[in-house]
């Protein structure tokens, strides 16, 4: 087999960010994240009786989970689980949609009141409308992980997307914490669904799922972060400010995972990565290729302008024919589908081995590239 060639590189945070313990800071201090020894449980059975198999098992059960804390609660569960047992990759049946709470009440975008029109505080429809974000980010990573379980890709591909949702379970919390301290609850005020309508639409694409969750939905969070910080500042609110720059910061984790497998991907297939991405932005989320972008926090983490910034491009992307057979990954045929995942074995031995070179000398074993050899 030819060799794929890698075409960028990861972000140097990756390595960092996946080696990193469990994070217990789920609660927002004086000073920023701190422990808590019991989260705002909810009268639901309990969770430790119901300790998940697998990923994709532990995936579809938060998807199936309306009550936010409990979602959150679910999702750090099976974090926790997986530390300590490396739960498989496994399989699962999520839902068409996540079970979702009474209220907030769902309009479309065109409906959401303007925070001039809404009579809640600024900054409360500030936090509650990221509160909302966080609590499709949990669905949304979770469904990546269920949705293409059935792919049998490397299990570091469903592990990243788990420790995802992790971190969206502690954000999500930060916000619910909060609101309740300015008074409010989530669900005061109305909340859309476009989050979702993503995850929808590229539902039967990995490729698509990756162009359009991490690297364009979750890229509009280190857009929007700083702007939103100093607003937040600005209305005198400096507690949810420090809370919102914590999450943007945590956020390139996200992006970078995204551009990492859709790098590793398109490797493996022989695509060209921005010629790709811009096509399934182009066809799936058109709206998201749309500033105004925060570039330097983009490039950042591995996302080049050329690719995201529809003003940029010199015609309407156009995916090669034999991408768009092969980037549909749920229809591939058996051969074709254990060609790709031969070839994403051979790239990862690859960046593996090219890992190992770079240390300078020995160091503690990393438990994702541990496990990529063992794969
Ligand atoms: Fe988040
Ligand atoms: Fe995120």
């Amino acid at each position: 087999m030819n060799q794929p060639e890698l075409q960028s590189g990861s972000w140097p945070g990756l390595n960092g960010w996946r080696a990193k313990g469990l994070d217990e800071g789920r609660s927002w201090g004086a000073r920023g994240p701190e422990s808590q020894a019991s989260e705002h449980l909810v009268s639901e059975p309990n969770i430790l009786s119901q300790a998940p198999e697998s990923l994709a098992e532990a995936a579809e059960q938060v998807l199936r989970t309306a009550d936010p804390e409990l979602k959150a609660q679910h999702t750090h569960h099976a974090w926790q689980q997986h530390m300590q047992k490396r739960l498989k990759t496994g399989s699962a049946s999520p839902p068409d949609s996540p079970a979702r709470p009474s209220l907030p009440q769902l309009v479309p975008v065109k409906s959401m009141p303007t925070p001039k029109q809404s009579p809640l505080p600024l900054n409360v429809f500030m936090m509650h409308n990221l509160a909302h974000v966080e609590l499709n980010a949990i669905d949304l990573a979770w469904d990546t992980v269920a949705r293409f379980s059935a792919l049998g890709l490397d299990e570091a591909f469903y592990e990243d997307f788990a420790h995802v949702a992790d971190d969206e379970s502690r954000h999500l919390r930060w916000c619910l914490q909060r609101l309740r301290e300015l008074g409010y609850d989530y669900g005061c005020m109305p909340a859309h669904n476009m989050l979702w309508e993503g995850a929808e639409k590229s539902s039967d694409s990995v490729s698509g799922r990756l162009a359009v969750v991490p690297m364009s939905q979750e890229a509009r969070g280190l857009d929007a972060g700083p702007r939103l910080v100093d607003r937040l500042i600005g209305w005198g609110d400096q507690r949810s400010a420090a809370i919102v720059a914590r999450i943007g910061q945590e956020e390139k984790a996200h992006v970078a995972v995204g551009v990492h497998w859709f790098r590793l991907i398109c490797a493996a297939e022989g695509a060209d990565m921005g010629e790709t991405f811009k096509a399934l932005l182009h066809n799936l989320a058109g709206g998201l290729a749309k500033g105004p972008f925060n570039h330097e926090a983009r490039a950042e983490v591995g996302l080049k302008q050329a690719w995201y910034d529809s003003s940029q491009w010199q015609c309407d992307p156009v995916l090669p024919e034999q991408w768009s057979r092969n980037a549909q990954s749920a229809s591939l045929q058996p051969a074709e589908m254990e060609l790709l995942k031969q070839r994403l074995t051979a790239l990862l031995d690859v960046e593996l081995s090219n890992a190992e070179d770079a240390r300078p000398q020995p160091a503690q074993p990393n438990p994702v590239a541990c496990q990529l050899v063992a794969s």
